[in-house]
């Protein structure tokens, strides 16, 4: 099975699958900074893959460049986005590697990032935190060094200290550090190390 046809899968069977807390919680915490003055928020979603998240901000009346490398998981995004939420959704098919992640109030990355190699991560990872103004947020899911991924050089399970040490300018409003020995969306044994946080940008 090529990469591809491994997320075209993905992609079927997540599509009606709900937005992560993450990202709900990060549309709440936006929702109450907006309580006295209305915003219009922005987001990029790296790795949208079927769009689970990208359709929650949508929902929420967000602007939304969704990214990802494999052109089934726009075609998959776009068609699952209803008519009356298009106008508001941008896509482009890119590297996470190499893409510009555009100044934006929330970057979102749910289970995408470590599939990046240890060098281009932590390039992202620094564009990702560089990419969102004082008052904006990411809203990230990792995978931790003890996930059944860790030992592959292709991918990049960091420390969940390490991460957190990359939050200096951030005040951290959620942060999950969880292991669980389950199965992955396409139903492959695998054990977890899941690292999920929202934090606020304050300097
Ligand atoms: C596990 S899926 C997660 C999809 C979606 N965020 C979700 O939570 O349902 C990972 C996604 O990251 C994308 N991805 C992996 N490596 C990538 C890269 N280097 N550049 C862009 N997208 C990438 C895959 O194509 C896939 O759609």
């Amino acid at each position: 099975m090529t990469e591809s046809d491994y997320w075209a899968r993905y992609y079927t069977v997540t599509v009606d699958r709900p937005a992560w807390e993450t990202v709900r919680l990060a549309i709440r915490l936006f929702a109450a900074d907006d309580a006295q003055h209305s915003h219009s928020r922005f987001a990029v979603d790296l790795g949208c893959g079927a769009g689970r998240d990208s359709r929650a901000m949508l929902t929420a009346g967000w602007r939304v460049l969704a990214i990802d490398r494999e052109p089934g998981a726009i075609e998959t995004l776009e068609a699952a986005t209803p008519m009356q939420l298009r106008p508001a959704l941008d896509t482009q098919v890119a590297d996470l590697a190499t893409v510009d992640v555009p100044a934006c109030d929330l970057v979102n990355a749910s289970l995408c990032l470590p599939f990046l190699a240890p060098e281009p991560f932590w390039q992202t990872w620094k564009r990702v935190l560089g990419a969102v103004p004082v008052g904006g947020r990411v809203a990230v899911m990792l995978f931790g060094d003890r996930d059944g991924s860790a030992s592959d050089p292709s991918m990049t399970c960091p420390p969940p200290d390490m991460v957190r040490a990359s939050l200096s300018s951030f005040e951290v409003e959620h942060w999950i550090d969880r292991e669980e020995e389950t199965q992955t969306a396409l139903g492959e044994p695998h054990h977890f190390h899941l690292v999920e946080l929202v934090a606020r940008r304050i300097e």
